[in-house]
């Protein structure tokens, strides 16, 4: 297939671009390079440098191109920076959407894959998550990716297009080979803020809350290996051979960690202290998120092959030492 990679240059688009090679498959990619990495595509891919609501560029790139599937990925990600500008997030992630949705009914493309979020799912819903519970978002960067969920059924249905929706619970690791990895500005997601420690980039860290009705305290998370993700992402192609077909997974191990359980695997695999303080409760935070992905398991066939937390921090940390300004190093 030839699949068009829409924020191929970003941390899940990049890795999902090298396993589409794995899988035999010809990544194209397409990134405005605002927060992707240039360095992060593979010598021989073509890459085009466009904005994916261009549409005149992206219908061409489209046809010519040959395109059987386009894989979205280009979202802005940062909760707290929804909340203050929110029309930012909506402008990137909702109208750009449906620029790009447009583009493809314009050149004749009809297979979409999306990468939405856990946080569709909002703080009432008790884990761990399935698919058929209701999408009630907190936050705006959250509501963003519920209404493109939302626009996909309907889009699904009147259009004959088909789509996957993955909603990922804490993406996280990197490639093996340390080649490509993680690597956002600002920093605001645990793993790789405790590596930054551990690499003595900052004295320390602070955990947001540890009065969480948890084992410890401090609240627990699915992290799910990035290649996983992306490895579940290609096996949902044939299933959207068949037209107006709208699929829905949500991806993760389903075996929690919590944010002390990750600092203390960061200072094992690293072998140096992480120091920490206590900080007061971050907001919009819930105290636990983990996955049922039973779904994806049966109709996919997708296990993650990183089980433990563990060796998913052996990866992050593999890239991070090997690029410890990350793609400033490539
Ligand atoms: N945490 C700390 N200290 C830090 C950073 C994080 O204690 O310096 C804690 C957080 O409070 C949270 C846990 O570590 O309890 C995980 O936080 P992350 O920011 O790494 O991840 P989130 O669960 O908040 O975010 C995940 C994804 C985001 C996505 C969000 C909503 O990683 O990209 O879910 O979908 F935006």
């Amino acid at each position: 297939m030839n699949v068009l990679v829409v924020g191929g240059a970003g941390y899940i688009g990049s890795h999902c671009v090298r396993q589409l090679q794995v899988a035999g498959h010809t990544p194209i990619v397409l990134d405005n390079l605002v927060k992707g990495h240039k360095d992060s595509i593979p010598e021989g891919v073509t890459f085009h440098e466009v904005d994916l609501a261009d549409s005149p560029k992206v219908v061409d790139i489209l046809k010519k191109e040959a395109i059987d599937i386009v894989m979205h990925f280009a979202a802005f990600i940062e909760v707290g920076e929804s909340m203050q500008d929110p029309l930012k997030h909506y402008e990137n992630n909702v109208a750009k959407t449906v620029s790009l949705l447009k583009s493809m009914r314009e050149a004749g493309v009809n297979k979409f894959v999306f990468s939405s979020s856990c946080t569709v799912l909002g703080e009432e819903a008790e884990p761990p998550f399935d698919e058929t519970m209701p999408l009630r978002p907190i936050s705006a960067y959250g509501q963003t990716k519920a209404d493109v969920e939302v626009i996909l059924n309907y889009c699904t249905k009147a259009y004959g297009m088909s789509a996957a929706i993955f909603r990922y619970f804490n993406a996280s690791g990197a490639a093996e080979g340390g080649i490509i990895g993680e690597d956002h500005s600002p920093e605001t997601h645990l793993i790789p803020i405790a590596i930054q420690v551990a690499l003595g980039q900052r004295e320390k860290m602070m955990v947001f809350g540890n009065d969480y009705p948890t084992p410890d305290g401090t609240c627990l998370r699915d992290y799910v290996h990035v290649d996983d993700l992306s490895r579940a992402h290609i096996a949902a192609f044939p299933l959207l051979e068949e037209n107006g077909k709208l699929l829905t997974y949500n991806l993760g191990t389903g075996t929690p960690a919590s944010v002390l359980e990750i600092i203390k695997t960061v200072e094992e695999v690293s072998g140096r202290p992480v120091p920490y303080d206590l900080a007061p409760k971050r907001a919009g935070d819930v105290p636990a998120a983990y996955a049922d992905s039973a779904k994806a398991k049966s109709e996919l066939n997708w296990t993650p092959q990183y089980g433990t937390i563990r060796s998913i921090i052996e990866t992050a940390w593999a890239w991070h030492q090997s690029h410890p300004h990350g793609y400033e190093d490539a």
